[in-house]
């Protein structure tokens, strides 16, 4: 008996899924392990959303609704993007949207270009739909993009329809400049493809935190949630901005899996959308969050800031011996020096560790670099000696 599709034989584990047992085995030994794999950042909800959830809940919004989304919901963002109601859709957050849109927009056998690094979700769903994935990684340390390797991979393969990135960028914290985002409109046209920005993290910008709005394109795919940027990653909640027919499929898709996103859901989004001041609150938060983890990174020798903006990740450059294996690298710092951390090679991007920092005490931040050096000096010593 076959219980499985062909999709379910395509779905790859998580690479980080290695690194769980030691983790628990330790966490059971109440060893204090310094977390920088988490992604939840430490942003509770206000109580203006509490009270928005219960007021919703009393004025019974807790039936059918339409699936595009509530009118109210779709009118804020409406506000806040640009852009006209036509050319929004709600869902389950980034990860479920960029699915529909694989499921929407793409057959198996086309393709989609990842800027490298990136997160890793969108190739494993990409991969489990049959669709395939061509890398094309920055240039190394500035993390800017390299058009010409651009121009060229699409160039060679002409079933890519999607170029896909996140700004902040996970796992650099760097963000897309302006005249980058024109570049890659301007290709995304030249070639008819949709250009897929991530902004799951657009809210988390230490300099006046909000990113800034990309005028608004038949090419452009803005994503984005309330995870991130509002500490609500539970609620499951996002929207996706683009053309109408774009956004017009994906609300059938919606329709015919999910009905809706509950609106209850959506009015508390709704509530921390509006909320200006707790944009100013995490725009502080991570600012000082980013300080501590500079200075910590600027003491040490063989750990090396690299640009970064937003978002709760950084990615510095580590430096350690030929023919180590990352990931060996990532279960030792693990079960020896305590610190948990994801390394560069798991996004394709090795030489780097991702550290994500905005749940941590100040504290835990310095203590956890220190472990970190502490181990690559030792790491680079054996191997002189
Ligand atoms: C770049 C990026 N996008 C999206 C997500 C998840 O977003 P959501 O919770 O809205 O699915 C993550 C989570 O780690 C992420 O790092």
């Amino acid at each position: 008996m076959q219980y499985s599709s062909e999709l379910v034989g395509r779905i790859e584990a998580s690479p980080t899924k290695k690194l769980k047992p030691i983790k628990q085995a330790l966490l059971a030994q109440q060893v204090q392990l310094i977390d920088f794999a988490d992604g939840e950042p430490e942003l509770g909800i206000s109580n203006e959303t509490r009270e928005a959830i219960a007021k919703s809940l009393k004025e019974g919004h807790y039936k059918y609704s339409a699936a595009q989304g509530s009118q109210p919901l779709l009118r804020t963002i409406a506000e806040i993007r640009h852009v006209p109601i036509d050319n929004i859709v709600i869902g389950y957050g980034v990860k479920h949207l960029f699915y529909s849109l694989l499921q929407t927009y793409c057959n198996p056998g086309d393709a989609i270009l990842m800027l490298q690094p990136n997160w890793m979700i969108y190739a494993q769903q990409a991969k489990a739909l049959g669709i395939s994935v061509t890398n094309c990684p920055v240039r190394n340390g500035s993390f800017d993009i390299d058009f010409d390797l651009l121009e060229k991979l699409l160039a060679e393969n002409p079933n890519i329809r999607l170029i896909v990135t996140s700004t902040p960028n996970n796992p650099t914290g760097k963000c897309l400049s302006q005249k980058e985002k024109q570049q890659l409109l301007e290709i995304a046209s030249k070639k008819e493809l949709l250009l897929v920005l991530d902004e799951v993290f657009r809210d988390l910008l230490p300099s006046g935190g909000k990113l800034e709005n990309t005028p608004f394109s038949e090419n452009l795919i803005s994503i984005t949630s309330s995870s991130k940027s509002y500490g609500m990653t539970g609620f499951r909640i996002g929207y996706l901005l683009g053309p109408e027919p774009v956004v017009s499929n994906i609300t059938q898709y919606l329709y015919l899996t999910v009905t809706n996103v509950p609106e209850f859901i959506q009015d508390a989004y709704k509530s921390e959308l509006q909320n200006s001041a707790r944009l100013v609150e995490n725009a502080a938060h991570i600012r000082h969050k980013q300080e501590v983890m500079e200075k910590a990174i600027d003491a040490c020798t063989f750990i090396s800031n690299t640009p970064h903006q937003g978002g709760i990740c950084m990615f510095p450059k580590i430096s350690y011996p030929n023919g180590i294996d990352e990931w060996q690298l990532a279960e030792k710092l693990m079960s020896e020096a305590h610190v948990a951390i994801v390394p560069g090679i798991a996004f394709s991007y090795p030489g780097y560790i991702r550290l994500n920092y905005a749940h941590l005490s100040d504290s835990d931040i310095t203590e956890g670099i220190q472990r970190i050096e502490t181990y690559l000096v030792k790491l680079n010593q054996n191997i002189r000696e």
